[in-house]
């Protein structure tokens, strides 16, 4: 198809973010706001066994999803995904490989949340955030697992002792004060003293985490002349080791070894230089429009197996419409959306300090709120229709300079939403009519729009311009100021309250900006 005249936003504004050989590539997940969602669904306190058998679960999904990962390690609210060290996964594009990684898992947490709290609705919103981190050598990714796995103790010690306290009358305040300055001996011992609990006693998935990882072994798969015929079957296990970043947990597993190599040492020290790069997070330039694009992944499949109509499926839009507006509402600093297809580009605005600017926060954490509500609002836009397996996102942060690129970025996208539509409208009549797919693709080749036209008109009697506004403008969500409470509040210095609506406007005309210069706020037009 054609390029139009703003291609050149993708061409020079999107970045190059591959993680460059021989790096190991790690992608950690953390659940943002973990404290409030477990006081909602009332998480038992320190841990909450059903929740961690979701956390493993999900990871679960993930390594049978991705062969690419060999192993993963999480406690609490976070799972970090080791991938074989010849991976060429989305040829290592670090923003596709962690939001990917995070909306498959946050899915899957919504589709398993009934399985693990058969008897608790899920109340609020998930929502992971992911990044990758980078291990330059086998060493490296070594010290990253001791670094996590020492986490895990330290904290979930803490928290032992912390929740024992409050337990037995006192307020978490002053547990914190008991608790501050002391040493792993003096907590093991406060635990036995006052509580009666030996430390080393409590469950194995509490103190030492858990890990998924694949596993080979050999499996007869049929008989030749009663001879039996092997085969090398992969596993996926679960397991509680006490130290994972050992040479002996490690090397006896020879899938680790072959997908991702040795571990020759040991580490007894972790080098604080380690740590700074595992918790080093690029910024993206300040004082730019952050546009966040998703996509969701292998969709051409996700439509075939839901019986999506073509080649718009009303409903499907108005899923995504949906998941648009919530994540509007979640973040405050999206200012405005536009959504077609199985896309949707969030626009932050300009001075936005969301998550420090950081990018893979950013990226993960709107992939994630939007996959999340995608699987739980399904039931309400295909009542009749199950949802056959998880959708995913993957997502991708791109800086624009100013406010007309920002412009052109937007109508980009529109002219493509035009384009295709009109494309795939005159394509699935043909095949309607009888057409072979290959004949209408050759029919099609070369011609122009207005030819598509001629061709929907006189063929098929159809009027182009009158075919669903949504179909041929795509979607656009934004607050809007809500003109009742703006009159209420006019003189009184109260704030105007705004809601955020679903319009299909014409956004490649300056008009429509011109026409309501709130939308971007601070904009410079
Ligand atoms: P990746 O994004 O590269 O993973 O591939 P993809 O299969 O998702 O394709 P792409 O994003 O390029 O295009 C989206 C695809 O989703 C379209 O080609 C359609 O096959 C499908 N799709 C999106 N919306 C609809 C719809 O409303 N109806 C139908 N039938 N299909 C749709
Ligand atoms: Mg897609």
């Amino acid at each position: 198809m054609a390029n139009s005249k703003y291609e050149y936003v993708k061409v020079d504004y999107e970045v190059n973010d591959e993680v460059m050989f021989p790096n190991l590539i790690v992608v950690r997940i953390h659940f943002c706001n973990f404290t409030t969602f477990s006081q909602v669904h009332e998480f038992e306190q320190p841990n909450d066994e059903k929740a961690l058998n979701l956390m493993n679960a999900c990871a679960i999904a993930v390594l049978k999803e991705y062969p690419d990962i060999v192993f993963s390690y999480g406690f609490g609210d976070e799972y970090s995904f080791v991938f074989s060290k010849e991976t060429n996964f989305y040829q290592r594009r670090a923003s596709k490989i962690l939001s990917l990684i995070v909306s498959f898992f946050t899915s899957n947490f919504v589709t398993n949340w009934k399985y693990c709290f058969p008897q608790k609705e899920l109340k609020s919103l998930p929502l992971f955030q992911s990044r990758i981190i980078c291990c330059a050598t086998i060493e490296v990714l070594q010290a990253y697992l001791a670094w996590r796995q020492r986490e895990c103790h330290t904290r979930n010690q803490h928290n032992t002792c912390l929740w024992n306290l409050v337990k037995s009358g006192k307020t978490e305040l002053e547990a914190q004060e008991i608790l501050k300055g002391t040493l792993k001996q003096d907590k093991n011992e406060l635990l036995f003293q006052q509580f009666k609990i030996n430390y080393k006693l409590i469950n194995k998935m509490f103190r030492q985490g858990s890990c998924v990882l694949k596993t080979e072994n050999e499996a007869t798969v049929k008989y030749i002349n009663d001879t039996p015929v092997k085969r090398l079957r992969k596993n996926v296990i679960v397991d509680h080791s006490e130290n994972i970043a050992s040479r002996k947990f490690w090397n006896e597993h020879s899938c680790l070894v072959k997908e991702i190599g040795s571990f020759t040492v040991e580490i007894n020290n972790i080098k604080p230089e380690f740590v700074k790069s595992f918790t080093f997070e690029n910024k993206l330039m300040p004082s730019t429009w952050i546009v966040v694009r998703i996509d969701g992944c292998h969709f051409h499949r996700f439509s075939e197996i839901h019986e999506f109509e073509k080649p718009n499926d009303e409903q499907a839009l108005n899923l995504m419409n949906s998941c648009a507006v919530a994540v509007l509402k979640e973040l405050n600093d999206i200012v405005f959306s536009y959504g077609v297809s199985d896309e949707y580009s969030f626009v932050l605005k300009e001075d936005s300090q969301l998550y420090q600017r950081r990018a893979s926060y950013i990226v993960s954490a709107i992939v994630s709120l939007f996959s999340a509500v995608y699987v739980m609002q399904w039931i309400h836009f295909f009542p009749n229709k199950e949802l056959k397996y998880t959708p995913c996102f993957d997502g991708r942060a791109v800086c624009y300079p100013s406010y007309k690129i920002l412009q052109d970025y937007l109508a980009w996208r529109q002219v493509d939403c035009h384009v295709n539509n009109q494309y795939n409208t005159c394509f699935w009549e043909l095949v309607k009519s009888g057409r072979t797919k290959r004949e209408a693709q050759k029919y099609l080749k070369g011609t122009q729009t207005n030819e598509k036209y001629d061709l929907l008109a006189q063929q098929f009697h159809i009027d182009y311009n009158r075919l669903p506004i949504m179909f041929r403008r795509g979607s656009s969500v934004f607050r809007e100021q809500d003109k009742d409470t703006a009159i209420t509040n006019e003189g009184v210095g109260g704030e105007t309250q705004s809601r955020v609506v679903i319009k299909h406007c014409n956004i490649i005309d300056c008009s429509f900006w011109e026409a309501n210069p709130s939308i971007l706020n601070n904009m410079s037009l």
